[in-house]
C-alpha cells in the first residue's frame, strides 16, 4: 500500500498552533523548520501542507489535499463539497454582527437598509434572508472591524473570539449568526487505503480527546 495522506493546515493564524499540536499528539512526527510549506511525516504516511485557511476547503474539494483542519466558519462560507469528519474542539469562536458602541440597537430589523462589511458574504446573506432583512453587503478581505469608524459601512460581520478586536475598534456585538470551532474536513475521493489511514488518524484523535476529558 503506497497511499499517503496530505493534510492541509493553516500556515499562520488562530488555528495553526493547535493544529500542529494535535498532529503531534497523535504521535505523528515531522520536521517543520525553515518556513517550508510542505513537510513529510517521518513515522506515518502523511505530508503536511501549510496553507492560507481560506484556501484549504478548495484544495480538499479538488483532492490536492486529502484532509484539512479549518474553522467551520471557513468551511461553511466556502460552500465546497467536502466531508466534515470530526469536530476538534479548539479555536472556538462565533461569527457576529457588530455596530458602533454609541449606536442604538434594538434588534435585527435595525439593519434594514444598512451596509455591512464582512469577509463572510454567504453566511451573512443567508442570515439576513432568514430574518427578512435587506442590507447591503460589502465584501472585504481583512481588517473588517475598521469599516464603521471610517464610514465604509454601518456594521460589520466578522469572527469574534475574545472580543478584544471589537472592543478596541469601538464596536459592540449585537447578533451572533454562527458558532464555530476547528473541524477536520476530508476529500470525497479518498482511495480505500487513504480511507484506512484516515480511520487510523481519527482513532488517534479521539484517543487524544478522551485523554483530555
Ligand atoms: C478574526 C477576526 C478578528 C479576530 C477577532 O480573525 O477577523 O480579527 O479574529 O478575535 P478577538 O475577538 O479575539 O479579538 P481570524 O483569526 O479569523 O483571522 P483572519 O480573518 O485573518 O483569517
Ligand atoms: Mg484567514
Ligand atoms: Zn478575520
Amino acid at each position: 500500500m503506497n497511499d499517503i495522506l496530505r493534510i492541509a493546515i493553516q500556515k499562520s493564524g488562530r488555528l495553526s498552533e493547535d493544529s500542529l499540536k494535535l498532529i503531534k499528539e497523535c504521535g505523528i512526527r515531522f520536521d517543520n523548520g525553515g518556513g517550508k510549506l510542505k513537510t513529510a511525516a517521518t513515522n506515518f504516511p502523511a505530508e503536511i501542507l501549510f496553507l492560507r485557511d481560506d484556501d484549504i476547503p478548495g484544495y480538499v474539494e479538488d483532492g490536492v489535499a486529502h484532509l484539512g483542519i479549518v474553522g467551520e466558519n471557513v468551511s461553511e462560507e466556502s460552500d465546497r463539497d467536502v466531508d466534515t469528519v470530526h469536530k476538534l474542539g479548539f479555536s472556538k469562536c462565533r461569527l457576529s454582527i457588530g455596530v458602533l458602541r454609541e449606536q442604538e440597537y434594538h434588534g435585527v430589523k435595525d439593519l434594514d437598509g444598512k451596509s455591512i462589511a464582512t469577509t463572510y458574504p454567504r453566511l451573512l446573506d443567508k442570515y439576513l434572508k432568514e430574518h427578512n432583512v435587506t442590507a447591503q453587503i460589502h465584501e472585504i478581505s481583512g481588517s473588517v472591524e475598521i469599516a464603521p469608524s471610517i464610514g465604509l459601512a454601518d456594521a460589520v460581520c466578522d469572527i469574534v473570539s475574545s472580543g478584544s478586536t471589537l472592543l478596541s475598534n469601538g464596536l459592540k456585538e449585537v447578533e451572533t449568526i454562527f458558532r464555530s470551532e476547528a473541524v477536520m474536513i476530508a476529500s470525497k475521493h479518498l482511495s480505500p487505503g487513504q480511507q484506512e489511514l484516515l480511520d487510523q488518524l481519527l482513532f488517534r484523535i479521539k484517543s487524544v480527546q478522551v485523554a483530555k476529558n
